[in-house]
Formats: structure tokens, C-alpha cells, sequence
């Protein structure tokens, strides 16, 4: 399908008989490769019909001259919308989007938080007037998923903000900001810039990411020092702010990803950048009761989501395992702090792709989900001494961050400053239906299924009322009941909710 739709009418017409859902794209034209990787990353997202909207929107222009001089190159447009993976392209004029004398057009306003910080203080009146449009555009469209830049990036928090309050059922998809050899962002206004001013804004984009490098370093910022030297450039600027990334308020000490965003002219043209800096890569953090399915789903987000998957229940069942084998008595506290001085474990990966946990060189990967194990894990994950012992190691293992791990404890005390705390639940039957399940797969032990059930309340009772670390939401986790829901469907919600908080730029570095 290709089509190119002029007019709302028509727009309203082939709406009514579109059988599958829209994936859209809205721009303003003068399409750069920032837009083709979001029409590509739209087409490779599912099978939905993907509709790229061109229109200049003049309510987020503050001055006609900035208006009149908008790259406009619609035929190029079409050219690059269709190869790149568009199926219609909806192309209105003014008076389609803005009827004159048409009293049932909302002009509306942008979030006050969000729009009284970067861009907002200058650009009086833009964002009401991004709002406006893509308001109209999204009751004319119905999409199911909307996909816009993080490039501007305060747009799109402004824009996710605006269809939580119309309480939209649509998601936003956002893609990185793209950008050319040289560091600079792609922006339809870089064509209107001349040699010299190109090279201040490449300038600018490498200061701003040479700042993100020694942030990495340093873990702070002196947005002063920045400030002076990007001027001693000649580099004339509109602000420079280090904000809470997603609040947009002064970033404090204990955030551990900020912005660092900046607006800059270039001769007449006002150009943006930013970087995200953080001080250790995002951690998710997955707790919840046995058998809630934790494990399975854990693992598959580490792999979507690649990251490094830390299970701590196997660390606490090694545990176990070994001071079976070595008939350790943990009653006594020089025996414990003996074994645990010298206990070393190790994930590392296998043929299979799938993890091998070793502990003193001992591969128990099998041997640790015995029911055998399962009946003492509690107890000895209740010994003061141990945890003490695992929650540094686990530390130890998540200190630059770029994990999800699951346990019992992980939101409240091992990573409480995780960037997203998950807590999965599922009723008593559900875990011990799926309990008997993975143990007749495995093909081990025959245990009944009430027997099961027993098992598993004695173990919440166990976990969550034992004086270390009880097993407890974390008061900012999020709780998921697990009954009714696929692992899949599971996995997609945690990755959803995991894109709400991390902005894609900073996910895969
Ligand atoms: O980002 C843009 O191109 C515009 O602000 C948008 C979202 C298409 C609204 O006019």
C-alpha cells in the first residue's frame, strides 16, 4: 500500500475502513535520516500500517520569518517516507488541520512542569502549539503506537505527559537521536546553516559529548567550567541545563541519570543537543515470592534488554548446597565466618546460552534446585552473617550497573537505588501449579500438590517475616500479579515499563 491522503475527510474515510492498527509518525517534512530510522524502526516494530504525517505546524513557530524559512521539500519527502517503509503518507493543509471559524478546536496547553524548563523559558507559546497538533492529528488517526524522536527531548516527555492527561490508549514508541559522522544531531534546521556555523554546532555536540565522558569519570559536572569554555568558543549560548532527566528539575545528588541539554544559535538558527549522564548503567530490580515466576521472566529481559542477569537466589542455594556437602554447622560463628572467607561463585555462561553457577569451583546449576535445597535455603538465607556475605558480593557484581537482578531483597537493600523495581506476585495455587510443573519437567522428584502448596506459604511466612531483609515490596516497586498472564505478555510489560524510564539513548551503552 502506498497513499498519499490530502484531505481530513478523506483521512476520516479511509480511517473507518482500515481493518489493522497504525503505527504513526508525525513530522514536519524535510525528512533527515532522524526520520527514517523512525519509519524503519515503525515498520520492523510489527505489521501494523504505518502513517508518516507531513505539516508544518504554524502554532510552534514563535516569529512568521522562522516559519517561512522551515526546510519544506514535500516530493523528496515522499520519496524518502515510501522507500524507508511508510504505507500512506498524510499530507494536510492549514485550513485542513485549522478550519477557520471552527469552534471545536482545542487549543491546548503543555504540561506547566514540563514546559518551564529548557526550550520552554524562550520559545513562548511552542509547545501549547505541539500539543495543539498533535492532538488534532492523533483524534483524526486513532494509532495504536506513536513514535517520535528523543532528540527533542523535552517534546516528547511533554507529548507522553499530554496522553496520560487525555487519558490516550495509545503508546509511545521513541527512538535514539541520530547522528551524522561528525556528532551532530540530524535536524531538518542544520540545511540552514552555513560552513563556519556547521562547525559550531559540531563544536557544541562534542563539547556536550566530550562533558558525558568525563562525567563517567568524575560522576559530576561543573556546568560553569562547561559554560566558560564553550563561550571562549565563540559558541553563543541559550542555556545550558543539568536537569532530572525525566522531571526536568535540577538534578540531585542521589539521580543517577541526568540530562545535560543545551540550546545554541548559529547565526539566526537555534539548534539543540543533549546527553544523558550516568553514574553506573540502570539496574532493574525483580523481587517477589517463590515461584511467582521471577526466574524465567528475569532471564528473558536480561536477554531482550541485554544485560548481565543476577540471580540471587542461586547465590543463597549455592550457599546452601555447599554447607550441606561440607556438614557445616552455621549455628557456630567461627565455622561460618571460616566457610565464608573463603567462598568464591561465579555465573558464567554455557553452551546453551543459559547460565552456570559455580561455587568454589563447583558447577551446581542442577544440584542447587533440588527439593532437597529448596528446604533449607530459607533458613540459611536468614543467617545474618550470609547475607551480610551475598549482599556485598551481589554489589560488588552490580556496581557499574547494566543488570537486572531478582531475589527477595533487591529494591529494598541490595540496589534501592534501582532505576525500576519490579514486584512480581501470583496467588498460592498459581506458584504451586507452576512448582509441580517445573519439577515433573525435570523429571526428579514426584511431590504432591498440596504438599507443594504447604511448602511454598511456609516459605513466605519464612521470607517475609524473618528479621534480615524480610521479602517486601520496595515502597517505589511496581507490583505485577503474574496469574492470567503469559511469560511473554509478562516480559513486554516489564520492557515497556523499563522504556518509560530509560530513556533508549542511554539502554544499550
Ligand atoms: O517534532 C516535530 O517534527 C513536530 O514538533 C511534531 C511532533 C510533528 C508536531 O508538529
Amino acid at each position: 500500500m502506498s497513499k498519499i491522503i490530502r484531505k481530513t475527510e478523506e483521512l476520516k474515510e479511509w480511517r473507518r475502513n482500515l481493518k489493522s492498527d497504525i503505527n504513526f509518525i508525525p513530522t514536519m517534512g524535510n525528512l533527515h535520516n532522524g526520520h527514517q530510522k523512525l519509519i524503519s524502526t515503525a515498520k520492523s516494530s510489527n505489521c501494523n500500517t504505518n502513517l508518516l504525517s507531513i505539516f508544518v505546524n504554524p502554532l510552534q513557530f514563535e516569529s512568521k520569518e522562522d516559519l517561512k524559512s522551515y526546510p519544506k521539500t514535500v516530493d523528496k519527502d515522499i520519496e524518502i517516507a515510501f522507500s524507508n517503509g511508510a504505507d500512506v503518507i498524510f499530507i494536510p493543509n492549514i485550513i485542513d488541520i485549522y478550519p477557520k471559524n471552527n469552534k471545536s478546536i482545542s487549543y491546548l496547553k503543555a504540561s506547566k512542569e514540563l514546559s518551564s524548563a529548557l526550550c520552554g523559558l524562550t520559545r513562548v507559546g511552542h509547545f501549547d502549539g505541539v500539543c495543539t497538533v498533535v492532538y488534532r492529528l492523533l483524534k483524526l488517526i486513532q494509532p495504536k503506537n506513536l513514535f517520535l524522536g528523543e532528540k527533542d527531548w523535552q517534546q516528547l516527555l511533554i507529548i507522553k505527559n499530554l496522553l496520560e492527561e487525555k487519558k490516550f490508549n495509545i503508546n509511545v514508541i521513541s527512538v535514539p537521536t541520530q547522528r551524522d559522522s561528525d556528532g551532530v544531531p540530524f535536524s531538518s534546521r542544520n540545511n540552514l546553516l552555513s560552513k563556519n556555523e556547521k562547525e559550531i554546532i559540531k563544536l557544541f555536540s562534542n563539547e556536550l559529548s566530550h562533558a558525558k565522558k568525563i562525567f563517567e569519570k568524575d560522576k559530576k559536572i561543573d556546568l560553569k567550567q562547561l559554560t566558560k569554555k564553550l563561550e571562549s568558543k565563540n559558541i553563543s549560548i541559550e542555556y545550558l541545563e543539568h536537569l532530572h532527566p525525566y522531571s526536568l528539575k535540577k538534578v540531585q545528588t542521589k539521580d543517577n541519570i541526568s540530562i545535560l541539554a543545551g540550546a545554541i544559535k548559529c547565526g539566526k538558527t537555534r539548534l539543540i543537543d543533549h546527553v544523558f549522564l550516568m553514574k553506573r548503567n540502570p539496574i532493574i530490580a525483580i523481587d517477589g515470592p517463590a515461584g511467582s515466576g521471577k526466574s524465567t521472566i528475569t532471564k528473558l529481559i536480561a536477554k531482550e534488554l541485554n544485560l548481565l542477569y543476577l540471580d540471587t537466589g542461586a547465590m543463597y542455594r549455592a550457599i546452601s548446597w555447599l554447607f550441606k556437602k561440607e556438614k557445616i554447622n552455621y549455628a557456630k560463628e567461627s565455622e561460618l565466618k571460616k566457610i565464608l572467607n573463603d567462598i568464591s561463585i561465579i555465573f558464567k555462561s554455557n553452551s546453551l546460552c543459559q547460565q552456570d553457577v559455580f561455587i568454589n569451583d563447583f558447577c551446581v546449576t542442577e544440584a542447587i534446585r533440588s527439593q532437597e535445597i529448596s528446604s533449607i535455603v530459607s533458613k540459611i538465607s536468614s543467617i545474618k552473617k550470609v547475607r551480610e556475605f551475598l549482599v556485598n558480593e551481589q554489589r560488588k557484581i552490580g556496581k557499574s550497573g547494566g543488570l537486572v537482578a531478582e531475589g527477595r531483597d533487591i529494591g529494598t537493600t541490595v540496589f534501592p537505588d534501582a532505576e525500576l523495581k519490579i514486584f512480581l506476585t501470583a496467588s498460592i495455587d498459581e506458584r504451586a501449579k507452576r512448582r509441580k510443573l517445573e519439577l515433573e519437567l525435570r523429571g526428579t522428584e514426584e511431590i504432591d500438590f498440596n504438599q507443594l502448596r504447604e511448602l511454598i506459604s511456609k516459605r513466605d511466612f519464612e521470607d517475609s517475616t524473618r528479621e534480615i531483609s524480610p521479602l517486601k515490596k520496595a515502597k517505589d516497586a511496581i507490583e505485577l500479579l503474574t496469574d492470567g498472564y503469559s511469560i511473554n505478555q509478562m516480559v513486554e510489560k516489564i520492557i515497556n515499563i523499563y522504556n518509560l524510564n530509560i530513556p533508549k539513548e542511554i539502554q544499550r551503552e
